[in-house]
């Protein structure tokens, strides 16, 4: 990639402001102002579309009475004037607990799309140093933040908070939009207006800390309502995989603070004299043409910029789990690498069950921490499957869960001083496995060994599937011994540090992010991996709520989705298999079932599915997402994926409940397309036409009126359409 410097520390001065100043953080659409007093005090005073004469705020900042720590300080502190929730809260060591910090100065410099701004501040009684670094991107419009804390002083420090970074906003109505959910139930969209108090969105898990609440949200400002299209909107996601806290702190004027990061939750974190701390990024958007543009804005950025390879096409897949289970044999595998090319897929991934020798992985109660190859179970091993998917033209891909251990393995009789635990108590078992310690190194390399040897059992290894299937409990380190409160935050910095080292050498791996399913589903694992399994839900149904909040924040492209048998292994719900593809060729399609089960009828529909999937499929990856009717407010569900030229385009419409409607023609407005343009539309995946005007032309506002108005009549009936321009 070409780095161009263009701007190169525009301005430093290390002392207190001789006038008042103000500091522009801006990208094409957005702005973010902070201002500094005299007095060194340092306030966020704008967030949003950008303004002419941002230097307004200024004068605008003598409303804020009194010295620093009154207002919407950039870094609200503990001490001093302010009493709310607090970004930065330090014990020093001589037990006191104030902070009150100065600006200093700030620089900025430009680098090939990207405006960097770092601001200095100082506290002069304690010497504790703060550096806030906000990365600008230009075209997506998103604001990455991150804070580094220095003890400047002479005797080691406690951050007892720590957050990563701190907006403020002056609004009416704060209306909140995040999810809530579970193992199976992941993605679950709450909406609410923020009353005067504290609202907390925490993870305390450890690992898996996205299955329950994931760490983002989308505020509307001034409304009550939730609108794609129209409204100022900020998104927010915290880049970090393991405890998180996002608190929106609403004062008695009304105003409201926004402060994330990682949480503070039994994390006391030392800092020696001359130490620094690096809080983990905090990525902001905002949008003032609704929902729909601020999701658009992260998805451009996580593919541009946030996830690893953003943007490349993944191959389809058939993966062994929900058709085989632990029960396989080389046969099984063989003929469904068979079966997976014949429907036209382009990989294979044997998941669970294919390793351990004296306590095999026959079912979950045993050999996780043994990743050697049962050869009772395969005897011709990885590589024969391996090299055979290749010899039928497919990839193939490998399950590992290299965080854990079974109490039945020779891995945790030799090293039972590995395991998560906290002296004299029981180590709890969650699916009978217990959590090895990362922030111990020896376990890193641990880890690292583990990816590194299953990558040397074959040459043919194209990708792996890196699950997580429990939380910590009793959570503690024989490794960090006093230190108990670095565990949380070394943990997940164990695990990055690994994914570092596992990136440098394998590069090109796919490596998909799964923990039980959505269990680490954030902007930091995505750094790192390719893709995430977005729920071991696949039920059509239950997908068009997990799939439709999972893009709220994140791209279309890292979800895998997947196909699978009904009942459904989950929910037990029945649904049509082409509703199941319909959902899940908005993903990264896959198909999780035993295929020689398929009827010829049922075969010949996912054999045409499949082929339909190739003619989009860059859409999935690189096109804009439009959401153009939500689960949650109408009984269908509808997107669309746009091509950023306009030039093509691939809509999906779903019946998610029956209302005994006597037409049954559903209108949809296919948002973000080119009004002027002609499209040709066809419809893909048909077992029954179910649009008048497929395979005609039409153009892009007549599209957009609701005339596109499929006929979908019953409960789970789905339409999937193919738009080109002429
Ligand atoms: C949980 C995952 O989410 C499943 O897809 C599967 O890989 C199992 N673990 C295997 O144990």
């Amino acid at each position: 990639m070409k780095h161009i410097l263009l701007i190169a520390a525009a301005l430093f001065c290390a002392c207190l402001p001789a006038r008042a100043t103000y500091i522009l953080i801006q990208t094409d659409h957005t702005q973010l102002v902070l201002t500094a007093q005299e007095d060194g005090a340092l306030r966020t005073r704008y967030y949003g579309k950008r303004i002419e004469a941002p230097w307004q705020f200024l004068n605008d900042d003598s409303r804020f009475h009194g010295p620093n720590g009154s207002g919407p300080m950039t870094v609200p502190t503990t001490g001093g004037k302010y009493v709310r929730e607090a970004a930065l809260h330090v014990r020093y060591a001589d037990g006191s607990h104030n902070t009150e910090l100065y600006y200093t100065g700030h620089k900025s410099e430009y680098r090939n799309g990207v405006f960097t701004t770092t601001v200095m501040l100082r506290d002069p009684v304690t010497d504790l140093a703060v550096q806030l670094i906000y990365d600008a991107y230009e075209k997506e419009d998103v604001i990455v933040a991150h804070t580094e804390i220095v003890n400047g002083g002479k005797k080691t420090i406690e951050l007892l908070d720590y957050a990563s970074s701190a907006m403020h906003f002056e609004a009416d109505r704060y209306l909140l939009t995040h999810t809530w959910g579970g193992w199976a139930t992941e993605m679950q969209v709450e909406r609410e207006l923020l009353g005067h108090d504290t609202k907390v969105i925490e993870s305390r898990r450890g690992v898996q800390t996205t299955q329950n609440n994931n760490p983002s949200f989308l505020l509307s400002l001034n409304t009550a309502e939730f609108s794609e299209t129209a409204g100022d909107v900020i998104a927010g996601a915290l880049a970090w995989s393991g405890n998180f806290r996002l608190a929106f702190d609403r004062d008695d004027a009304g105003r409201l603070s926004v402060i994330a990061g990682i949480s503070p939750f039994a994390s006391a974190y030392p800092l020696a004299p001359g130490e620094t701390f690096i809080t983990p990024d905090m990525v902001w958007t905002f949008s003032s043409a609704g929902a729909g543009q601020a999701s658009r804005n992260l998805h451009r950025w996580a593919r541009n910029w946030g996830v690893y390879r953003g943007g490349q096409v993944h191959p389809t897949l058939l993966n062994s789990w929900e058709g085989a289970y632990f029960t396989f044999t080389t046969e099984t595998l063989l003929r469904m690498i068979d079966d997976a090319a014949g429907m036209g897929l382009e990989m294979f991934v044997l998941d669970d069950g294919w390793f351990a020798k004296d306590f095999p992985r026959n079912n979950d109660a045993a050999g996780l921490g043994d990743w050697e190859v049962n050869t009772a179970k395969l005897p011709e091993g990885i590589d024969y499957v391996a090299s055979y998917a290749h010899d039928k033209g497919l990839k193939f891909g490998i399950w590992i869960e290299p965080e854990m251990v079974n109490p039945q393995s020779n891995l945790a009789r030799r090293h039972p001083e590995w395991v998560v635990q906290s002296p004299g108590r029981e180590i709890y078992q969650e699916r009978n496995q217990w959590v090895l310690d990362l922030s111990n190194p020896k376990v890193q390399d641990f880890v690292f060994g583990i990816f590194d040897g299953v990558m040397k059992l074959s040459k043919n290894i194209d990708y792996v599937k890196w699950d997580c299937n429990r939380v910590i409990q009793s959570f503690g380190s024989t490794y960090l011994g006093k230190e108990q409160d670095r565990f949380f935050v070394e943990y997940c910095q164990g695990l990055y540090s690994v994914m570092k080292r596992i990136r440098t050498k394998y590069p090109d791996v796919i490596i998909q992010c799964c923990s039980s399913g959505g269990g680490r589903v954030d902007y930091g694992a995505l750094h790192y991996f390719d893709e995430i399994w977005t729920s071991d839900n696949t039920d059509g149904d239950c997908r068009a709520y997990i799939q439709y909040a999972t893009n709220l924040i994140y791209p279309p492209f890292i979800m895998g989705a997947h196909v699978s048998a009904v009942p459904n292994h989950q929910s037990g719900n029945v649904t049509p298999l082409k509703f199941r593809f319909d959902m899940a060729c908005a993903g990264r399609l896959g198909l999780e079932l035993q295929p020689k089960n398929f009827s010829a009828r049922d075969r010949a529909l996912a054999e045409r599915c499949i082929a339909s999937y190739y003619q989009y499929r860059d859409l999935v990856f690189t096109g804009d997402l439009y959401r153009l009717s939500s689960p949650y407010d109408s009984d269908y569900y509808a997107l669309a994926y746009v091509a950023p030229d306009k030039s093509r385009a691939v809509v999906y419409t779903y019946c998610l409940r029956y209302q005994h409607r006597t037409g049954s023609q559903h209108p949809f407005r296919i948002d973000g397309l080119d009004p002027q343009r002609k499209y040709k539309v066809r419809e893909l995946n048909v077992d029954r036409s179910c649009w008048w005007g497929d395979g005609q032309t039409f153009t892009g506002d007549f599209l957009g009126t609701g005339a596109f108005n499929p006929d979908l009549p019953q409960k789970y009936s789905s339409a999937v359409f193919y738009l080109e321009a002429e």
